[in-house]
């Protein structure tokens, strides 16, 4: 589905999907930063993946994976890209591994279309070296490990991925700017 808006920047009229945009990739790529811009700009609402489960959980990321384990986060990841897939005009920014369940990376394709945020281990290691509600880099905090984690999740990214966006070197503006462009289309 396709609606028309006004891009404040060029004041001109734009097509936009109405349909979800579903932001993928590792940790660290900008997916929240990028959502939100997104979403501020062309009235879309923001569904940040982390945040709801943590709501809904009444937990942070880190207390889900210390006291019910990774296998019941996926599982409340999954049971949210369902519930997210049933509604329209969200910029979803997903988990880092989210796309890595073939029936999550499913849902999204039905409901909406998939862009692929990458970044290098390098840039990643440096967004995230301070934070500590990341349960699976918390003890693996440098670039070797980064770089493992993402060679390995690589296929299914790119597998699941409708574009891609390189974020290296690139502002915020110039990253939203590329993105509306694949939908002004
Ligand atoms: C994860 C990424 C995190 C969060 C959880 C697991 C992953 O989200 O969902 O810690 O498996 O890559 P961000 O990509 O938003 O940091």
């Amino acid at each position: 589905m396709i609606e028309y808006l006004l891009d404040y920047e060029t004041q001109s009229v734009r097509r936009i999907a109405v349909k979800n945009i579903y932001l993928i990739g590792f940790m660290g790529t900008g997916k929240s930063s990028i959502a939100s811009s997104l979403g501020k700009n062309y009235h879309m609402e923001v569904v940040e993946m982390d945040e709801a489960i943590e709501k809904k959980e009444g937990m942070t990321i880190s207390e889900i994976f210390s006291r019910k384990g990774e296998e019941y986060f996926r599982q409340v990841e999954s049971q949210l890209i369902m519930e997210i897939g049933a509604k329209n005009n969200r910029v979803v920014s997903c988990g880092g591994g989210t796309p890595m369940r073939q029936e999550n990376v499913d849902e999204m394709k039905k409901s909406g279309t998939i862009v692929l945020l990458k970044a290098t281990p390098q840039t990643v290691f440096e967004r995230v070296r301070h934070s500590n509600n990341r349960p699976l880099l918390n003890s693996n905090m440098n670039v070797e490990y980064i770089s493992k984690l993402m060679e390995q999740r690589r296929e299914k990214y790119e597998a699941a991925a409708d574009f891609v966006i390189d974020t290296n070197d690139k502002t915020k503006d110039t990253i939203v700017n590329e993105i509306i462009h694949i939908f002004a289309k």
